[in-house]
């Protein structure tokens, strides 16, 4: 059943091969003064740089930049944007990058002007009373939603936390950008990051709740759609097909719709936030080592909805098999396709050390779904995935 919801979204997106076209309509509802926002340098590299400077030019804007975002965005960086809205009186902030640039652009609009942003929004979780900077987006590479959603999380390397929050409508993104061929130059590595975050967010909005619940029935629709595009995606990282399903498929897993009445459970996204504050690892590699352990661990707790999970996403055989049989199937599966494309099933893989493994447990926030973890399980799951 559905229990009672409230549902809005409003980030505009343009989606497609000419959707870039749109930017500059939109650039004229706002004022002059113009943030531009980006990473490392891979928009230079395919020359995206040079057509939004063109677009930002024939819309006559002020062009401030805060180049050098960095994949897992840190408090200081952020900061150093909060900083160049009030010395040049910004109207807008464009971010044309990754979930970090759009993490770090929403950040900003809230940092703005504020006393002790970090406590207050990011450790208090505060609401946002006033009035924020508005962003818009370009989309490169996808994976977190973050086009379409208040999501933005930050890395306050001083205090060794990595922290998500999820901000009211007024902070989402006024549009997103979404043209799956700028998506094409993504390293493999990192296009399977994003793969895999998105099979994250569909599954730990899905295993939440035991009803007959449609939003289970899309997030199904949505994970088996994922596996099939992305095996099409490495075998050819041009398929315009794969790329524009998985971009959206990407949206959508994260954008409020698959969530509607279930309960969820975070803790995977928890437990790689705190891997992530300790190693920098890419994300969603990250969410890939710590999940086949997590959901082993969990399976015990909700035997049914790993089997329903089994047979409906992976389409595990149910003959002569026991509940059990078929759920542990169903993860044995999801293993698989972590190993058969590449992705990290290791902590070591990514950076990690033994030594950090009691801390990261202790820094994680708690929570669950069919069961709260303890701090000791953490460290357990952990462990269970180091080498
Ligand atoms: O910095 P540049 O040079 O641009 O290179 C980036 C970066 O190194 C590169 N890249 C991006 N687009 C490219 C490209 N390289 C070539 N061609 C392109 N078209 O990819 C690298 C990774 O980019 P990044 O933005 O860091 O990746 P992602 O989108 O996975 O973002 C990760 C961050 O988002 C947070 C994560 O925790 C992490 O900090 N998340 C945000 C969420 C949200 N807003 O709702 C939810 C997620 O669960 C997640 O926690
Ligand atoms: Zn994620």
């Amino acid at each position: 059943m559905l229990y009672d919801f409230e549902f809005y979204n409003p980030t505009k997106i343009y989606f497609g091969k000419e959707s870039l076209n749109n930017l500059k309509t939109e650039l004229n509802h706002y004022g002059k003064n113009i943030l531009f926002v980006y990473g490392g340098g891979s928009i230079k590299k395919i020359g995206l740089y040079d057509s939004i400077i063109k677009i930002l030019q024939e819309t006559s804007k002020n062009v401030f930049e805060l180049a050098g975002v960095m994949p897992n965005p840190t408090y200081e960086k952020m900061m150093e944007g909060a900083h160049l809205i009030e010395k040049h009186h910004i109207d807008f902030i464009l971010a044309v990058g990754g979930g970090s640039v759009i993490d770090c652009a929403k950040g900003i609009s809230v940092a703005a002007y504020q006393k002790n942003p970090w406590e207050k929004y990011w450790i208090n979780h505060e609401d946002v009373l006033h009035e924020v900077i508005p962003v818009g987006s370009v989309l490169t590479m996808v994976g977190t939603g973050s086009e379409m959603n208040g999501g933005s999380v930050i890395t306050n390397e001083e205090k060794k936390l990595k922290k998500g929050r999820v901000f009211p409508q007024k902070v989402y993104p006024k549009f997103s950008i979404l043209d799956p061929k700028i998506t094409y130059s993504v390293p493999k590595y990192q296009m399977l990051s994003g793969i895999f975050d998105i099979f994250s967010h569909l599954m730990e909005q899905y295993f939440s709740n035991q009803d007959d619940n449609v939003s289970d029935d899309l997030l199904e629709a949505l994970m088996k759609s994922l596996i099939k595009n992305t095996y099409k995606a490495i075998k050819d990282p041009c398929n315009y097909e794969a790329r524009s399903n998985i971009e959206w498929i990407s949206t959508l897993a994260l954008n409020g719709l698959t969530e509607v009445s279930k309960t969820q459970d975070w803790q995977v996204h928890s437990i790689e936030h705190q891997l992530g504050a300790y190693t920098d690892c890419a994300h969603g590699m990250g969410l890939a080592a710590i999940s086949v352990p997590y959901y082993r661990f969990l399976l015990s707790f909700a035997p049914q909805k790993f089997a329903q999970f089994a047979v409906n996403v992976f389409q595990v055989e149910t003959k002569n098999r026991s509940v059990e049989e078929v759920a542990k199937m169903g993860i044995d599966a999801l293993a698989k396709f972590i190993k058969d494309t590449g992705m990290c099933s290791t902590l070591k893989e990514l950076n990690a050390t033994r030594e950090m493994l009691p801390l990261i447990a202790a820094s994680t926030d708690l929570g669950g779904g069919y069961h709260d973890l303890t701090q000791q399980e953490v460290l357990q799951i952990l462990e269970s995935c180091y080498e």
